[in-house]
């Protein structure tokens, strides 16, 4: 199973004047592709960093598989349970593209030899070539390198998938095929997939599109 679920969920920064995540409930389940949008400031980021475990609700309760992240080893959870792709594409400046997808399989304890092949694999689903691949990333156009982010977040066998606008900087047929990588990951390998998005086209995919206001969470 890969279901994060929240009950009451809040989250107020400090010294903050109101919430910015206000009294959320509701159940992400596996094998599907959800869309959160939302303006600017409404909160889509911090929900994400909730489910994430990077932060802990000030009130109520996020659960992965029925265990509320306040009772989990954090690191571990992010480490294995959890894939994140961010705005900012935080790959590794002074690794290779090759090798920036090679190291977090290398951390889980996969040898150079294994992660090689799937690194290769994960980049040629995303349109990168074998020549791209030995480059490191200052050497690629905006929306390559957040097609080699895309691939690196795959590259771990977490099945909850957590994007912060990962198609923002990616033309129509690259959003299309980071589209239809997640939906196939959702639909055939019943990851569960939660996309904060501006994109019309990636909200139209998803099989639940939500939309956050004021720290509130709607069906859009
Ligand atoms: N580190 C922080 N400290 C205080 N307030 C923050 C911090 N990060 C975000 N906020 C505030 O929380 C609200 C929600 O922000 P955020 O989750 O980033 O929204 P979104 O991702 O939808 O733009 C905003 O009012 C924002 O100013
Ligand atoms: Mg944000």
């Amino acid at each position: 199973m890969s279901t994060l679920s929240l009950e009451n969920v809040t989250y107020t920064y400090k010294n903050a004047p109101r919430a910015a995540v206000s009294g959320i409930s509701c159940k992400f389940e596996e094998g599907k592709v959800y869309a959160i949008v939302g303006p600017s400031g409404s909160g889509k980021s911090t929900l994400l960093s909730l489910l994430a475990g990077l932060d802990l609700p000030t009130k109520g309760e996020v659960a992965f598989d029925g265990d509320s992240l306040a009772g989990l080893n954090l690191d571990r959870y992010r480490r294995e349970s959890i894939s994140m792709i961010f705005q900012a594409f935080h790959l590794f400046p002074l690794m290779t593209v090759m090798e920036n997808v090679c190291f977090p399989m290398e951390l889980c304890g996969v040898t150079p030899k294994d992660a090689k092949p799937r690194a290769s694999a994960l980049l040629e689903g995303v349109g990168i070539t074998k020549e791209q691949m030995g480059r490191f990333p200052s050497k690629l156009s905006g929306g390559e390198r957040q097609r080699v982010a895309i691939a690196r977040s795959l590259a771990s066998n977490a099945k909850i998938i957590l994007g912060d606008e990962p198609t923002g900087n990616l033309d129509g047929a690259n959003t299309q095929n980071i589209i239809d990588i997640l939906c196939s990951l959702a639909h055939e390998k019943d990851y569960c997939v939660i996309i904060v998005t501006h994109d019309m086209e990636v909200a139209e995919a998803a099989d639940v599109a939500l939309r956050m206001r004021d720290g509130e969470l709607r069906i859009a």
